[in-house]
């Protein structure tokens, strides 16, 4: 279906299904509302069984329909669970940098790897990976997470590659800072409280926090059928931080 087909903008994701992987996360919740608000039905998957079910119970309150288009299930995308690893090159053990690696390398690769048939098969098929800023410039001691989210945005060029000959597009998404409970969190660990976080990762130009809402959105825009020439982008989502 093109764009020039759609009758319902407010049904972009009608007769899709979406995987969300580490579905319980405080931005990834914010994603599984919009798609499912989009028509889709869901696969919700992470480790914490718990809180993916409270995502789904909020869903369906919200949606106040009684529909159920949400399955939750337990899922390990590797076998570790360090997603923010930050410090200067000299602080991180060995062991840590294995850690941040195996959740935000290895765990999208292996994603990839093992929905890459199911894809194949169906002709068709887009994967959004979750990038960041971070992968784009350098602050300081932030080294492992930073290198980590370089690379996820390599990883999705090459992946496109791979991939387009089977009509499976690849792109990711690269927000600046969230306005999320875990980014006040590692704002906390570092010695900064929220208003001097929200001053230091607020968008230059649009001089605001980015939310969840807005990186929802776009994660519906690359699983809908608006623009299905696009793949390979790495769409960035910082109120112009990274252009000045
Ligand atoms: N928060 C921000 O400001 C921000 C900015 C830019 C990019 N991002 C990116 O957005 C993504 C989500 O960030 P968040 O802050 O919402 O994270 P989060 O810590 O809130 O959520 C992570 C989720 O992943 C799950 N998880 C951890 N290891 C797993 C594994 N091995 N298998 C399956 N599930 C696992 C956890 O249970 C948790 O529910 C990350 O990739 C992050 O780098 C976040």
């Amino acid at each position: 279906m093109m764009s020039s087909n759609i009758r319902n903008w407010n049904e972009l994701l009608a007769n899709k299904v979406v995987l969300l992987t580490s579905a319980a996360g405080s931005v990834a919740r914010y994603i599984a509302r919009a798609c499912y608000a989009h028509g889709a039905r869901l696969v919700l998957g992470d480790l914490d069984l718990e809180k993916t079910n409270k995502v789904k119970d909020e869903i369906l309150e919200n949606e106040n329909n009684n529909e159920d288009r949400i399955l939750v299930v337990e899922l390990d995308v590797t076998n570790e669970t360090t997603t923010y690893v930050l410090g200067n090159v000299e602080q991180v053990s060995d062991e840590n940098w294995s850690r941040v690696f195996d959740v935000n390398v290895r765990g999208y690769a292996l994603m990839a790897k093992y929905i890459a048939p199911i894809f194949k098969k169906q002709n068709s098929g887009s994967i959004v990976n979750m990038g960041s800023i971070s992968g784009l410039i350098a602050s300081p001691n932030w080294i492992p997470y930073s290198a980590t989210k370089g690379a996820i945005i390599q990883l999705t060029r090459n992946l496109v590659l791979d991939l387009g000959s089977f009509n499976i597009r690849v792109n990711s998404v690269s927000p600046s800072g969230i306005n999320a409970t875990t980014t006040y969190e590692i704002g906390e660990s570092v010695g900064m409280n929220k208003n001097q976080l929200d001053e230091f990762i607020k968008g230059k130009c649009l001089q605001r926090v980015c939310q969840p809402e807005e990186v929802a959105n776009l994660f519906v825009f690359l699983a809908s059928d608006l623009c299905p020439f696009m793949t390979g982008a790495n769409l960035v989502l910082d109120g112009g931080s990274t252009i000045v």
